[in-house]
């Protein structure tokens, strides 16, 4: 009989909600993002629920949006992703630390050097999030006016990850003999200089710390487009989906798997977490208050040109607290229409309370009890929509207990979600093989 599949669970921890409004939240940590006591509290209580791993966002800017919206966004002060998992790495043992760094704007020696750091700093616990950057303000911050056209930006990816896997591949995992009696400390057979040049890196390495304790820190990537997905097919072993359905994330684990075997690697090389907000109460009906409360502190006057972009018309003359009106077809994306249309009428929402759903956040939701939600994950994970969840908070402390304190025990009740750590780096709790050196192998 085929192992029971289990669940893999990580934590979105920077910033440490995506809800617009989950920082106003009676009893939410305001600061959280820039409070290290807190994020180490959190990363904790994360571990001893036996998660995956912690995994930190990056943007290299402040959000791209007008002023009066940015100023209510809990977004704009928080740490580096490398610094803060350092210091995360000192206060836990075992779970997973996995970071943001952009192929657009850093070198690969620089971040081949810090993941490498951070991989024997925490002794194998280190994940790199491959992005390409869409935000042009970013841009900005690095003497350019706008960003690579998309695609480009992808190929200078791939590119950017080969340079970096060279180089943590640099010295073979015996090179450091450390002889104290013969003086000798490293045998240089055993040290390769990657000597890379192309039109866009020239990077001669060796790189100056020895090959990550996992050969490699485990490489995550969120692209959903074309280019994305293939970016991700070919370098990725966990990818973090964006469906909003169980259809929608059913295709897109096909259509990775198809990609996999056109590729000749296995089957599950790729673990799949879809990006989840989970909003919990001991009923139904507590669960719904609760999303409620928290959406009714979304700014209604900043979330009404989402709503109008939504809808394709402009919805500023509507009646707030009245349902929506009729609403005709438009030249604009049509499904997105639908999709708004169908969300107000089945949750039976004013104006104003759809408007404060889709600018608090728009996607993936589990709302229900601890034993509706893993339901539905289960179903997802037997669907072979998920391997897993990349879990969002709506706000902290409380947001992250209620998945802790309640949907992980019932998770660990159905043999879906591990109970102890079996083994010690990241790489081990998602069940991924340890990558070989290109140009080493151990003496024997
Ligand atoms: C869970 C998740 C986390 C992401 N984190 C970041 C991030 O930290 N920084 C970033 O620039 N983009 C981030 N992205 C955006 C993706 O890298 C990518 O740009 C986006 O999914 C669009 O993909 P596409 O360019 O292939 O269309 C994230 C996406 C998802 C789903």
């Amino acid at each position: 009989m085929a192992a029971t599949r289990k669940l893999h669970l990580c934590a979105f921890l920077k910033p440490v909600s995506l809800h617009g409004a989950g920082w106003r939240y009676p009893g939410a940590w305001a600061d959280a993002n820039l409070n290290i006591g807190h994020l180490k509290a959190l990363a904790q209580q994360l571990e001893r629920s036996c998660f995956d791993a912690v995994f930190t966002a990056d943007h290299l800017a402040l959000l791209n949006m007008p002023m009066e919206a940015l100023q209510r966004s809990h977004t704009v002060s928080t740490f580096e992703p490398l610094t803060l998992l350092s210091a995360l790495a000192a206060s836990t043992d075992r779970i997973g630390l996995v970071g943001t760094v952009s192929t657009s704007f850093e070198q690969p020696y620089h971040v081949a050097r810090r993941f490498a750091s951070l991989d024997h700093i925490s002794g194998g616990r280190a994940g790199w999030n491959v992005v390409t950057t869409y935000n042009p303000d970013a841009a900005r911050n690095f003497g350019n006016q706008d960003l690579r056209e998309h695609d480009d930006r992808y190929r200078l990816a791939h590119e950017f990850h080969t340079v970096v896997r060279g180089l943590w591949d640099s010295w073979a995992d015996d090179a450091f003999i450390r002889d104290q009696a013969t003086g000798l400390y490293f045998d240089p057979a055993r040290l390769q200089v990657l000597d890379y040049q192309s039109p866009e890196f020239a990077v001669r390495g060796p790189l100056n710390i020895a090959r990550p304790i996992q050969g490699a820190p485990v490489i995550f990537q969120a692209g959903a487009s074309e280019a994305g997905r293939q970016l991700a097919a070919e370098t990725a072993e966990v990818i973090f989906g964006s469906e909003t359905t169980l259809e929608g994330a059913c295709s897109f684990y096909a259509d990775i798997q198809r990609r996999l075997l056109a590729l000749g690697r296995p089957e599950l090389a790729i673990r799949i977490m879809p990006g989840a907000m989970i909003i919990m109460g001991e009923t139904m009906a507590e669960a719904q208050v609760h999303r409620a409360r928290l959406d009714s502190l979304v700014d209604y006057a900043q979330c009404l040109p989402t709503l109008s972009r939504l809808l394709g018309c402009d919805a500023s003359g509507f009646a707030p607290d009245d349902p929506l009106p009729e609403i005709p077809q438009t030249n604009e994306s049509q499904s997105t229409r639908a999709f708004v249309l169908e969300l107000a009428s089945r949750e039976g929402l004013t104006v104003r309370q759809l408007a404060q759903r889709l600018g608090g956040y728009g996607g993936l939701t589990f709302v229900g009890t601890a034993t509706s939600i893993a339901d539905e994950m289960e179903h997802w994970l037997n669907a072979r929509g998920a391997d897993g969840f990349n879990i969002l908070f709506p706000h902290v402390p409380l947001g992250v207990a209620d998945v802790t304190d309640r949907l992980v025990p019932e998770l660990q009740r159905r043999s879906l979600f591990r109970t102890n750590y079996e083994g010690a780096t990241l790489r081990e709790h998602l069940r991924l093989p340890q990558p070989g050196n290109a140009f080493f192998r151990l003496k024997t």
